[in-house]
């Protein structure tokens, strides 16, 4: 049996790294780190987003680190649900901090239609259970110009420079608390996710590989594809299939 230690029990700061998910897995490979650790950088050279993207942050300015879940008896069935976790603590850390933010399916944090921070999570396998969930999370703090048309980010929310130092330690915080109440309880994860999803039950445009149509979220599989109304119909999506408009 693991000796579960408490998120950020250890915490490797980085002044540059390429991307602490690529970091953080090296280290798990070699053993040199195991459940709770947390890899912190101020500047990523080649940080990763969703869908093959880059994440772009000014140096020094943002929150992004790694986090080393090792899961317990965990079945790959259920990878979704660590997205929920993850989403789920950081909207308790904004909600934290003045701020209110929904849920952009999968896992985009938005602020008035404006994506505040990002997650990355890349899982290791053993058999059919998870041994190893890389959290990489992205939060944007003090930067205020973007290359990008919607984002934002604390200082632009709330109008006053934030202590990085100070929000690092309060994201942590949350992410432990929610370990240790809510990460293996699939329903009460999947009850708050969808109520902060973004644009559950209303009709909205999107996009698919069949053009544009109107669409209603009513919720999410198990697997974690999206479930839009069509046309009285249900169909499910993968992440690449569909597009917010
Ligand atoms: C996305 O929204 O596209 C996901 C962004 C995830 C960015 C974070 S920053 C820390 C960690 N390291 C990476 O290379 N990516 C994640």
């Amino acid at each position: 049996m693991k000796n579960y230690k408490n998120i950020g029990h250890r915490i490797i700061h980085l002044p540059v790294i390429d991307s602490t998910n690529n970091y953080l897995t090296m280290l798990f490979n070699k053993g040199d780190i195991n459940h709770g650790c947390v890899i912190m950088a101020d500047k990523q050279t080649r940080g990763r987003g969703q869908r093959d993207s880059n994440w772009e942050s000014e140096d020094g300015k943002n929150i992004m680190f790694s986090l080393c879940i090792e899961p317990q008896n965990f079945p790959v069935l259920k990878q979704f649900d660590i997205s929920c976790f993850t989403s789920i603590c950081i909207i308790n850390f904004l909600n934290e901090i003045g701020i209110s933010a929904k849920i952009k399916w999968p896992n985009d944090i938005m602020v008035h239609d404006q994506k505040i921070a990002g997650i990355l999570i890349e899982n290791q396998l053993t058999g059919k259970n998870i041994k190893l969930a890389n959290i990489g999370i992205g939060i944007n703090i003090n930067q205020i110009n973007f290359n990008i048309l919607n984002a934002t980010s604390l200082i632009k929310e709330l109008k006053s420079k934030r202590d990085i130092s100070k929000d690092k330690s309060l994201i942590i915080e949350h992410l432990n608390i929610g370990y240790n109440t809510f990460f293996y309880n699939h329903n009460e994860l999947r009850k708050e996710y969808l109520e902060h999803l973004y644009q559950y039950k209303i009709t909205a445009k999107y996009k698919s590989k069949n053009g544009f149509f109107l669409g209603e979220i009513t919720g999410i599989s198990d697997w974690g594809k999206l479930r839009v109304k069509v046309d009285g119909q249900i169909i499910e999506f993968d992440n690449k299939e569909i597009e917010y408009i």
